[in-house]
Formats: C-alpha cells, sequence, structure tokens
C-alpha cells in the first residue's frame, strides 16, 4: 500500500469505520461510485473512483436511504421550493442503469415520471409528491431553499436529499444547478408549466445580468475617480455617484 492509500485507510478507519461509499467529488450519474465494507474493498473503491477524479468524497453508507429530491427557482433574494419527488432505486445504489436507462422491472409508480421517451431524470422511478411528512416536507423545502442561497445560486437547481430513516435524520447530499430536464415535472404539480418555468428562468437571468452590469459599473466609475486625481491614494469606496 503506497502512502498515499494508508492515509486515505487511517483517516477513514479512524473517523467513519465501514460501511463507507466512496464517490468522486465532481461526476454525476453514479458513475465510479464504490461501497467500502472492508479494508480491501476500500482500496479497490478508491482506485476505481481515482479512474474518474482526484478528488474523493468518503462518506459513512447510509443502509436504510431515501433519496428525496426538491427543486429550487430564483435568486439570492427570493427563492422557492417546488413540490418533492422520491427517487426510487433498484439496486444498492442508484446506478447509472437506473437512471438513464429506466427500470426494467415495471414501470413508473408516480404520476409526472412516465412521460420522457428521451432518458435521463426524466425517465427515473420516482414518486411526486414524495410520501413523507408535512413537517418533513416543509423542512427539507426550507433547506433547500437555504443550500441554494448560501451557495449563490440562481434559476433553477435541483437539491438532492438523502434521510436515513434508521434514526430519521436528513442530509443535503448534492446540488445539482443545471438539473435534467429543468426539473420541470416538480413544477408542473403546483401550477408551473414549461412554459411559465422558462419564462421565469429568463427573468431571473436578466434580473442577473442587469445586477452584473450594476456592479462593472461602480467599478469603473470608482478606477475612473481614482484617475482623475482629485480622491488621492485612499479612494473612497463608496465614492462613486449615481
Ligand atoms: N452516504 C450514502 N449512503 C448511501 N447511499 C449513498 C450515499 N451517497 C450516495 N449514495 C447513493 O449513490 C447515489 C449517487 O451519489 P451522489 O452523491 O448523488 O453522486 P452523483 O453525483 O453520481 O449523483 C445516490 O443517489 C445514492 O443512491
Ligand atoms: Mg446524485
Amino acid at each position: 500500500m503506497d502512502e498515499d492509500m494508508e492515509a486515505v485507510v487511517t483517516q477513514v478507519e479512524e473517523k467513519l469505520g465501514y460501511p463507507a461509499i466512496v464517490k468522486p467529488a465532481n461526476l454525476g450519474s453514479s458513475v465510479g461510485i464504490g461501497i467500502a465494507r472492508n479494508r480491501t474493498s476500500l482500496e479497490t473503491a478508491v482506485e476505481e473512483a481515482l479512474e474518474y477524479a482526484s478528488k474523493l468524497v468518503i462518506e459513512p453508507l447510509i443502509g436504510e436511504l431515501k433519496e428525496i429530491n426538491c427543486s429550487v427557482l430564483g435568486d439570492t433574494e427570493h427563492a422557492e421550493a417546488s413540490v418533492l419527488e422520491e427517487v426510487l432505486k433498484t439496486e444498492e445504489i442508484l446506478s447509472y442503469a437506473d437512471k438513464y436507462q429506466g427500470s426494467s422491472n415495471g414501470g413508473s409508480k408516480s404520476s409526472g415520471g412516465s412521460k420522457g421517451t428521451s432518458g435521463g431524470m426524466e425517465s427515473t422511478d420516482r414518486i411526486i409528491p414524495a410520501p413523507v411528512s408535512d413537517e418533513r416536507t416543509e423542512e427539507i423545502q426550507s433547506l433547500g431553499v437555504r443550500t441554494f442561497k448560501a451557495l449563490g445560486c440562481g434559476g433553477v437547481s435541483r437539491i438532492d436529499f438523502m434521510i436515513d430513516e434508521t434514526n430519521d435524520s436528513v442530509y443535503v447530499n448534492e446540488i445539482n444547478t443545471i438539473p435534467g430536464s429543468l426539473s420541470f415535472y416538480l413544477w408542473e404539480p403546483a401550477g408551473k408549466d414549461f412554459q411559465t418555468l422558462t419564462h421565469d428562468m429568463i427573468q431571473l437571468a436578466l434580473k442577473r445580468q442587469r445586477d452584473r452590469e450594476r456592479l462593472t459599473f461602480s467599478i469603473d466609475s470608482n478606477l475612473f475617480s481614482l484617475q482623475g486625481g482629485g480622491g488621492g491614494k485612499g479612494g473612497s469606496k463608496g465614492g462613486s455617484k449615481k
């Protein structure tokens, strides 16, 4: 075992224990993900994941997992959460085949999930709205909005959550900033059709552009006032005139 691998193994065994899950940090679609149940399978999973990325995420494996996704639309000032979906898995981890090739054992259980013929997240087996309590739904929607704002997102995103059913804890797993099918199927149930969703996204993009132009303008005018020689060296940051 080389030094790097030894350091990984030591850290995982000290901090996490087994079973753990090993994921490439910057891929998607469950590519390169492996489960480590002991030192040998940890080494194999790390080697495999390193084929796909130089940065890995290793975390405790949630044994009884419920996967819930929530779309968020807006910007850092105002953002709203969609209805939730539960994504159903058929294997130990929601595999590439489940996401992109549809399920082999029966059709979609959702009201909105069987529309797509083009594959992608649109045809994954899902239940909408997710069968969780009202309080849990609100908690996840609020976590979704907070995550979206904390990351400074704009437009439409989909935030994926994991619930550990052994102790009922909820985790933010990842954010998809350009979600498959723009998550339109999570907005439709609340009456926002695809056209309205894209209209909203365009309005948000225009607002973002206006905000950006305002920022650039005030930086330009500060530089200008410094060059003008009147302001002296320490040119005040708030000194731009409207
Ligand atoms: N800590 C975990 N415990 C159990 N299963 C997990 C865990 N993290 C991820 N998974 C499973 O692996 C899948 C892919 O992981 P994810 O972090 O979403 O990566 P990707 O970017 O490939 O979608 C998840 O949808 C879930 O089924
Ligand atoms: Mg994922």
